[in-house]
């Protein structure tokens, strides 16, 4: 680093108060947001750590408007949620706020009056879509319609979920207003730009010339903006939930929230320090670093810096430590698909296991690709690391000092060489660790921490004091002093990450904190120091347990794909000519069997009134043959023939598909004469 900074300013991305937060937050952004900040505090830096939630936007409305509530009561309930998931979790917030505080609607105001009357912005009128019955402009997410790529009827203003295209609304046919169900008119609108591509030769030369230390994701993702080119981007839209844009004439318009929501960062930085805020946001030497999610980037690393510059007076990040994201037992983490590890969740059937979770988390953050979590993978981790090291060495170095010096640190007399080989290796790790945690390496650096316990753990084994007890206690004393010292250096190393755990061993030495600065000395611990009581400090999770969690996904999973089944959406209108061409009849089944090698087939011989026809249908998972003998069913007797298995089908037998899957056959509900029509 070039520059002489003086205090480091750590941002974690806002999140969104529609939902609580889950464990790809927590691995993504905020652990290691937190782990950077706990590391300078220790190291004695100038350092705050500013948070909130962001509390505007679209689908905070979507939510209020479904569970007919207020949006406020919305992110009211959510972001107290998230406020207290983070506090349990030890993420150590200097503020944690909210972009729905008044301090932060006028300083976002503000921000944005500035730009305007330094002419920063480019005023456009546009025709958006807008619901002449419930009198308002529609937001993207508003409305529906025809997806011009695959035909989904079904299809939002910003994207096809069927096929994954992003679409304009323009661009859907017969659009529909999700608020009212009427077609919307097309209506002109007058919104602020910011002119991304002013920004443009500035950017270029800040990111890509002047920041080639950026993490490579973060740094390929921008260059791949710049290359595409930028666009202007409205800073405005036609809603009434925000911050009011600030000028005559724009009444029910809205900043956008990605233009309020990272000037949150701002206000709540006012809002912890009323008089010296400016200090943190406006000198040269403050280092600025934004934690966010990889879907985050292009907001933190171009277009916040460039209404930062726009602003005049504002520094720039320094850094953007943006992680890729975190899956789950190989699936996309989805809040409306409940597909997560909600953080008070994980605390209801692991209480008091932070620790764990942010261990696990730590060592398989997605920093520079996507990354799976599994419950597997957790126990691993828990069993053969946490417990069967740390917290092994921790429990010997105690439980021995308390068998033999009554609690007590036991003199250190003479060094072998492998004591000094084991205190030397110490020393170095230290050197490892603060590269990694300088350069946001945080698997590596916990590696190294764990390498500690490692050494410690090892040093206990090879040197078996429990043994040596019998017949030297001179030998035994140093042993334990030595595995006691190590001990203290486990809590200044570990404190960044795993904090309860840190305190926790800090109370078993009764010590109280160390500064990061003591990290590697052997002489942290006086001798004759009374002990404390050792405890426990990791415990095994057993498979049950492990197994109760992947049950909870599998039923997940299992409820999420009938629901999908349940509401597959009508298909788009016919007329009553296209049904009239279909020919439906009722027939009687004279014989029915399986098709030999497929499972699901069976092959009917029909009376169809006129003449025997044979039909295959998939129905064998559900049907035995010989019970469908002598059966009514319905069959489209007009469908072109096809061959299957190498059998030609005469037609297709109806059944109803139920929300598990199985089918079940349509019957007239009373007996009717074979090949009678249904209409
Ligand atoms: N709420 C956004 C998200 O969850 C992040 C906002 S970060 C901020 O993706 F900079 F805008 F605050
Ligand atoms: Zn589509």
């Amino acid at each position: 680093m070039s520059k002489n900074f003086k205090r480091t300013l750590v941002t974690s991305a806002l999140p969104y108060a529609n939902g609580p937060v889950h464990i790809g937050h927590l691995a993504g952004v905020y652990v290691p947001a937190d782990i950077y900040v706990r590391y300078l505090r220790m190291k004695g830096e100038e350092v705050i750590h500013i948070g909130g939630s962001d509390e505007h936007g679209v689908p905070i409305t979507i939510r209020a408007r479904k569970e007919g509530v207020t949006p406020q009561d919305i992110v009211d309930k959510y972001h107290g949620i998230i406020k207290k998931s983070f506090e349990e979790f030890g993420i150590s917030f200097d503020i944690y706020s909210r972009t729905s505080s008044d301090i932060h609607k006028k300083t976002a105001a503000d921000f944005f009056l500035k730009l305007y009357e330094n002419g920063q912005f480019e005023e456009k009128v546009s025709e958006q879509y807008y619901d002449d019955e419930a009198k308002m402009f529609l937001a993207d997410r508003y409305i529906m319609g025809e997806c011009p790529h695959c035909g989904n009827p079904n299809a939002y203003g910003d994207q096809c979920e069927q096929c994954g295209t992003s679409l304009s609304p323009l661009e859907l046919k017969n659009p529909r207003s999700t608020i009212s169900g009427s077609t919307p008119v097309l209506r002109e609108t007058k919104h602020w730009y910011l002119p991304l591509d002013k920004h443009e030769e500035w950017l270029r030369q800040w990111i890509l010339e002047d920041h080639k230390e950026w993490k490579t994701n973060v740094y390929g993702q921008c260059k791949s903006w710049l290359d595409m080119g930028l666009q202007p981007r409205a800073v405005s839209r036609d809603l009434d939930w925000g911050v009011p844009i600030p000028l005559e004439g724009a009444e029910h318009k809205v900043l956008y929230v990605w233009f309020d929501a990272p000037i949150g960062y701002i206000s709540n930085t006012k809002e912890l320090f009323p008089d010296s805020w400016e200090t943190w946001w406006k000198s040269e030497d403050t280092r600025l670093l934004h934690f966010i999610g990889k879907d985050n980037i292009v907001f933190h690393c171009i277009v916040f810096p460039a209404m930062l510059k726009a602003e005049g007076t504002f520094i720039l990040p320094e850094n953007v430590p943006a992680n890729e994201f975190l899956n789950l037992e190989g699936d996309k983490i989805s809040t409306s698909r409940n597909w997560a590890v909600w953080l008070h969740e994980y605390l209801e059937d692991f209480p008091g296991q932070q620790d764990v979770l942010r261990y696990v988390l730590t060592a398989n953050a997605p920093e520079a690709k996507d990354n799976d979590f599994t419950w597997k993978d957790f126990q691993a981790r828990n069993n053969n690391e946490l417990v069967a090291i740390f917290g092994n060495f921790i429990n010997r170095a105690l439980v021995l000092t308390q068998k033999y010096f009554k609690s007590q640190v036991p003199p250190c007399n003479e060094l072998t060489d492998y004591d000094k080989e084991t205190l030397k290796e110490f020393a170095d790790v230290r050197v490892s660790i603060e590269k990694n945690l300088d350069t946001f390496r945080f698997r590596d650096a916990l590696k190294d921490a764990m390498n500690l316990a490692r050494i410690g753990n090892k040093y206990l084994a090879d040197t078996e004091p429990w043994k040596v007890a019998k017949t030297d206690m001179k030998r035994t004393e140093t042993i334990l002093n030595i595995a006691l010292q190590i001990s203290a250096n486990l809590t200044i190393a570990f404190e960044p990450f795993l904090p309860f755990s840190a305190k926790r061993i800090r109370e078993f030495l009764n010590i109280t904190e160390l500064e990061w600065s003591q990290l590697g000395r052997a002489d942290l611990l006086k001798v004759g120091h009374q002990l404390g009581t050792p405890d426990l400090l990791f415990a095994k999770i057993e498979d049950e347990t492990i197994e109760k969690q992947i049950q909870k996904l599998l039923d997940t999973k299992a409820s999420n794909e009938q629901n999908e089944r349940a509401t597959v959406p009508v298909k788009p209108n016919i007329q009553f000519e296209d049904f009239e061409k279909l020919d439906i009849r009722v027939g009687k089944v004279l014989e029915c069997t399986k098709v030999p090698k497929a499972d699901k087939l069976l092959q009917f011989l029909i009376d169809d009134g006129i003449a025997k026809r044979t039909i295959i249908s998939g129905i064998a998972q559900w049907y035995k043959p010989e019970d469908l003998i002598g059966k009514q069913v319905c069959f489209i007797a007009n469908l072109a023939p096809r061959k299957l298995r190498g059998i030609e089908s005469q037609g297709m037998i109806l059944s109803a598909e139920n929300s598990d899957g199985s089918l079940s056959i349509i019957e007239p509900s009373t007996e009717v004469e074979s090949g009678s029509q249904v209409k």
